[in-house]
């Protein structure tokens, strides 16, 4: 598909890829991967291993292999350069165009001597009529990400920023809508790019000078409807900029973690706060995270279980502790028989985290009384202006 003349998409969709990593992706995906065709030719990106072979007839279709003058690998995970050694091959001229950590890391990966340049961060190289530039984004996600302008196209090759899982048969925003995209683009950065908001920041800053009218990222659909509402939420997702909302997430034994979740559930509604609840036993950690992304109030409950909270809390933090979201208020709660461990270790966890923590955690023992509820959604209530 030509998404601006001479530049074609010639990427491959994943339909049936549900686990990427650990993150389950529901719509699928796809691996973006262009063809510049100027006086050189030029590919950006290339496609998970597994569908090579489909990535490579969308090339043939358009210029013979032995034409390809330069491969830019804007990012060395596997989902973007598993098919470079299958196109080295059948391209050996090819000059790979890298970042000096995108070449260690093919080097590493493939163990192949090719021709590679690396390029310096707002370096530039014309192919003709255009001029490619190449900015460093590093650590969104990993040290070698760099971004792909061409100025005369107004189009911005990102790699994995400003990614979504979606695997859709066309290739713009608006085919799917600012709903789902939005959706899909706010649990793409929740689970991938959280943890980099400082290094987002100023990858936007430096990309704010840019004159942009297309966004073609390598997963999901390309940017040209909806760049100003794109920009805006990545804005207050780098700067951990909440809404008034709260997240209670909680496991269960034998029900009365339950019931203290739904009694602070219906505390925060009472307040007029808007909520939601995730039994980890029903819902996966990556969706959990869509949700923590733009909720202010997290509030996360446990029963004990041989001196500690259930594993799947422990799994469930271990996780979020890992993407860091920061500037949120905590609240931790369960029930216990003996001990009563599990609650005051969730706490520890927010604060190692430098989350607000403004009520200390409640436990009840065994199962909890009307009277006990009660309190404990008056609790919920203060929660709730606490974040007002
Ligand atoms: Fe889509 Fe970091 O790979």
């Amino acid at each position: 598909m030509e998404i601006k003349p001479g530049i074609h998409w010639i990427g491959a969709i994943d339909w049936n890829l549900r686990d990427f990593h650990g993150y389950v992706t529901q719509r699928g995906s796809t691996y973006n991967s262009y063809l510049i065709l100027d006086e050189k030719k030029v590919v950006v990106d290339t496609v998970k291993k597994h569908l090579a072979k489909e990535w490579l007839a969308n090339i043939e279709r358009l210029v013979d292999f032995d034409q390809i003058d330069y491969i830019v690998s804007n990012h060395v995970e596997m989902d973007h350069s598993g098919s470079l050694p299958v196109l080295m091959e059948l391209a050996p001229q090819a000059k790979i165009i890298t970042s000096v950590h995108g070449e260690r890391g093919l080097k590493r990966h493939y163990k192949k001597e090719w021709d590679f340049k690396t390029v310096q961060s707002n370096s530039s190289m014309n192919i003709g009529k255009r001029t490619l530039t190449f900015v460093h984004t590093a650590m969104v996600h990993w040290p070698d990400n760099m971004v792909t302008y061409i100025a005369e196209d107004k189009l911005l090759l990102p790699n994995d920023a400003f990614g979504q899982h979606i695997a859709h048969s066309q290739r713009f925003d608006n085919d799917v809508g600012w709903d789902i995209i939005r959706e899909e683009a706010a649990k793409y950065y929740a689970n991938i790019v959280l943890p980099y908001g400082l290094q987002v920041q100023k990858a936007i800053e430096a990309l704010g000078t840019l004159d942009i009218d297309m966004i073609a990222p390598s997963h999901g659909q390309i940017w040209r409807t909806y760049i100003p509402k794109l920009l805006e939420e990545y804005h207050k997702w780098a700067n951990n900029i909440c809404q008034d909302k709260a997240l209670v997430v909680y496991d269960t034994m034998w029900g009365s973690t339950e019931k203290m979740a739904h009694a602070i559930k219906d505390g925060l509604i009472e307040a007029k706060i808007p909520t939601t609840v995730r039994s980890l036993k029903h819902s996966h950690h990556s969706d959990i995270m869509t949700d923590v992304l733009d909720s202010k109030l997290l509030i996360f409950g446990s029963p004990t279980i041989n001196n500690g909270m259930l594993p799947s809390m422990g799994g469930f933090l271990t996780y979020l502790k890992g993407l860091k979201p920061q500037n949120r208020v905590g609240f931790a709660f369960g029930s216990y028989g003996w001990g009563g461990q599990a609650t005051g270790q969730i706490e520890e966890e927010m604060k190692t985290l430098k989350w607000e923590v403004p009520i200390p955690s409640v436990r009840h023992q065994y199962i909890p009384d009307d009277e006990e509820l009660i309190n404990i959604k008056n609790t919920a209530m203060k929660l709730a202006e606490s974040i007002k």
